[in-house]
């Protein structure tokens, strides 16, 4: 297909507007500085973009995955389960797919120079975790309760509890970029992040579910959430 300009356009996957999050979003003050000013041009995409990344068994440490046994003791906070299934269009499991996640500590305090809010660092907690899905597409992190924190984004700002996550898919062009949130915080109303996200079921997929099922008695609760990389049910993206 061609533009009146005769320029080639290629086939694009629709952005829906209501789960993806506008890139340029008032509310969330950064976005403004960071935001495409030029219309997006599609790039061919090539066998790299296409079949990477391979990532084969034994990059990942043993106990990469379980983020308070990282150091020499465990850290503070309420010890945690967050687990469920990477998905794709149609549930069908995406297995071998790595999953990084980063977050604050139980105080809500990063281990990062850009975080000087004064809640202290726990010097036994990084914050940082990886692990590959399984052939049916599982995941599994055991890490603490990340507390709110506060980020100065408009008067008394304070972020909901939430968990980042990296996810590769099966190539990087389904490379996804989100945020975990747990169910019931009283903050969601007040959080320009959380509510660039427009359509409220979407924003539903981006809260875990409580399972005590799971939750091990006399050591962690547990909290499942699937992540669906495309389609109709899928997890909307972070706005970054
Ligand atoms: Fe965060």
């Amino acid at each position: 297909m061609t533009d009146a300009l005769e320029r080639l356009v290629l086939p694009r996957y629709p952005r829906p507007e209501d789960v993806h999050p506008p890139l340029d979003s008032p509310e969330y003050r950064s976005t403004s500085l960071r935001h495409p000013k030029e219309p997006l041009i599609a790039v061919p995409q090539t066998l790299s973009e296409l079949t990477g990344p391979l990532l084969g068994p034994g990059r990942i440490g043993e106990l990469d995955h379980d983020l308070t046994r990282q150091h020499a003791e465990e850290p503070q906070g309420q010890r945690i389960i967050v687990y469920g299934k990477v998905l794709e269009s149609g549930g069908r499991p995406v297995p071998d797919t790595l999953i990084e996640i980063w977050q604050a500590n139980a105080g809500g305090r990063y281990r990062h120079d850009g975080d000087q809010h004064p809640s202290p660092l726990d010097p036994h907690f990084t914050g940082l975790g990886r692990t590959v899905t399984d052939s049916e597409g599982n995941y599994k992190f055991i890490t603490i309760q990340p507390g709110a924190y506060p980020w100065g984004n408009h008067p008394n700002a304070w972020r909901p509890a939430h968990i980042h996550f990296s996810l590769f898919g099966t190539s990087f062009t389904q490379r996804l970029v989100t945020q975990m949130y747990f169910p019931g915080d009283p903050l969601f109303p007040f959080d320009p992040i959380f509510n660039s996200v427009r359509d409220p079921k979407a924003r539903e997929r981006m809260i875990a579910s409580f399972d005590l099922e799971t939750t091990v008695p006399d050591w962690a609760l547990a909290y499942h959430w699937d992540i669906v990389l495309r389609g109709p049910d899928e997890t909307p993206p972070d706005v970054d």
